[in-house]
């Protein structure tokens, strides 16, 4: 049956639905529609979907090619958007990239989505289908959740009546596209020759190597390099703030350190923020079964958690120098989503930022040129404010003259989440100033 999946793989006869329509689903969508595939995208229903339709692209960030190609594709009638579960019935092959969040209280993965979409996936199956799970699961979740539900769906037997992989993604904001054509996947699939004709399709839009393996593999490699990038981001925190206890510029230190063979400390900052990095290792940690305990991974969570307070230290501390009070003060956040130059502000350390800040009585406004509803003229919000905080190294921000940031504000007070001025150009330019891993 495989055989017949991958001559129309080959030949481009194949209809694709792409089940959810956000960061993951919409720019794998534009590329399969690209290579000359007829796809549909299924999401919730929104005006987005209208949006979509009319090419317009809803992500609003820096996204290289991508605005351009799906107003491409949309013109040229390879891809459409619906609400509508019954185009799976025409389709071959159906990607599943609906989020897939921790809840917050318990850290158990929130599943609502995937379960929702793997229902109605199932009532609309057709035998022979390739269903392809892009969506970042916990450990065995495709043999405890994936499996049963579109089983019990569709009433169809997998390896017998239609076939099942595991390709996560490893995109980031602000490199979709990029991301999607030159990094290299696991394809882990429910048999070898199924895991062999998702590597083929996949070859259709991926320029790097596709890795086929079995599904539990698969889970587990992308969740372990989240977790890793996690661990590595927290080390490179408490680094930081052991550098401010002793008085030196973690900076200085993290590029020396990087000069030993084999090192690669990561980059400190406000926290951790996105989709991704902050419920991944939770969704490893789940995978576990029976009376394993993890130690490092939620300890790296928990520093990484502790970032976006220990800015509101810094603030404090820098308005004291000044002669001010937290509760009295007026405090810019410059960047609200997570990344620069990015509009994605899911987990963004600023959210809890703010928060802190304004329960302790200040007054707070933030800029951010990528997010709806603060993305006015950042010199008007900056006037008048006794202190500056950056949490997202936006271009937009290190082209900003320091001389005249000075001049715009009440009291000349520095905190740099992100390195984006350093401690030497601040203090030339008049200001009090505390970056992370550097006061
Ligand atoms: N954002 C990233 O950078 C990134 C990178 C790698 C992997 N991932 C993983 O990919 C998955 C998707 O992430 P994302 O960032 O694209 O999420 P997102 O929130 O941007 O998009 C999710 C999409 O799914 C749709 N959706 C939700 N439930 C649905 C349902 N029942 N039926 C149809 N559509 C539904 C939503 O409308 C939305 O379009 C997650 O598992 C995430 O962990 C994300």
């Amino acid at each position: 049956m495989e055989s017949e999946l991958v001559k129309a793989i080959h030949n481009r006869t194949a209809r694709i639905v792409v089940i959810g329509l956000g960061y993951v689903g919409l720019p794998v969508a534009c590329m399969f529609a690209k290579a000359g595939f007829q796809v549909v995208g299924i999401r919730r229903n929104s005006e987005k979907i209208a949006q979509i339709n009319r090419g317009i692209c809803p992500i609003e960030g820096k996204e290289p090619g991508l605005p351009e190609l799906l107003a491409e594709v949309i013109r040229e009638g390879r891809l459409k958007a619906t609400t509508d579960y019954t185009e799976c019935r025409q389709a071959q092959i159906a990607l599943v990239a609906v989020e897939t969040p921790v809840d917050k209280a318990t850290r158990k993965p929130g599943y609502e989505a995937l379960q929702a979409a793997l229902q109605e996936l199932g009532q609309n199956l057709q035998p022979g289908t390739l269903v392809i799970i892009e969506s970042t699961i916990a450990p065995r979740t495709m043999e405890t959740v994936v499996k049963p539900v579109l089983e019990q769906a569709s009433g169809l037997k997998v390896n017998e009546d239609f076939y099942l992989a595991n390709c996560p993604e490893r995109v980031m904001p602000g490199k979709l596209l990029a991301n999607i054509e030159h990094c290299s996947r696991v394809v882990g699939g429910m048999s070898p020759e199924t895991a062999q004709a998702a590597v083929e399709l996949y070859r259709c839009i991926v320029k790097a190597d596709l890795d086929p393996t079995d599904c539990l593999t698969a889970e587990l490699v992308k969740t372990v390099e989240n977790t890793y990038r996690d661990v590595q981001i927290a080390f490179a925190n408490e680094v930081a703030l052991l550098c401010e206890n002793v008085g030196a510029d973690v900076w200085a230190v993290r590029q020396l350190v990087n000069k030993s063979p084999q090192r690669d400390m990561h980059l400190p900052g406000p926290g951790v923020g996105g989709h991704c990095i902050p419920k991944d290792p939770w969704l490893l940690v789940h995978g576990a079964q029976g009376n394993f305990e993890a130690k490092l991974i939620p300890t790296a969570r928990a520093i990484n958690d502790s970032m976006p307070l220990h800015i509101v230290e810094l603030v404090e501390e820098a308005l004291r120098q000044a002669g001010k009070e937290i509760q009295e003060a007026r405090i810019a956040v410059l960047g609200y989503a997570y990344k620069e130059n990015t509009d994605d502000t899911r987990n963004s350390p600023a959210i809890p930022l703010i928060r802190h800040l304004e329960e302790l009585g200040a007054e707070v406004t933030v800029h951010d040129p990528y997010v709806r509803g603060y993305d006015g003229d950042p010199k008007k919000m900056l006037t008048g404010r006794d202190c500056v905080v950056v949490m997202a190294a936006h271009d937009q921000y290190r082209e900003l003259d320091l001389e005249n940031l000075k001049a715009q504000l009440r009291l000349p007070v520095l905190v740099d989440g992100r390195n984006v001025f350093g401690m030497k150009q601040a203090h030339e330019a008049g200001f009090i100033y505390k970056g992370v891993g550097n006061v």
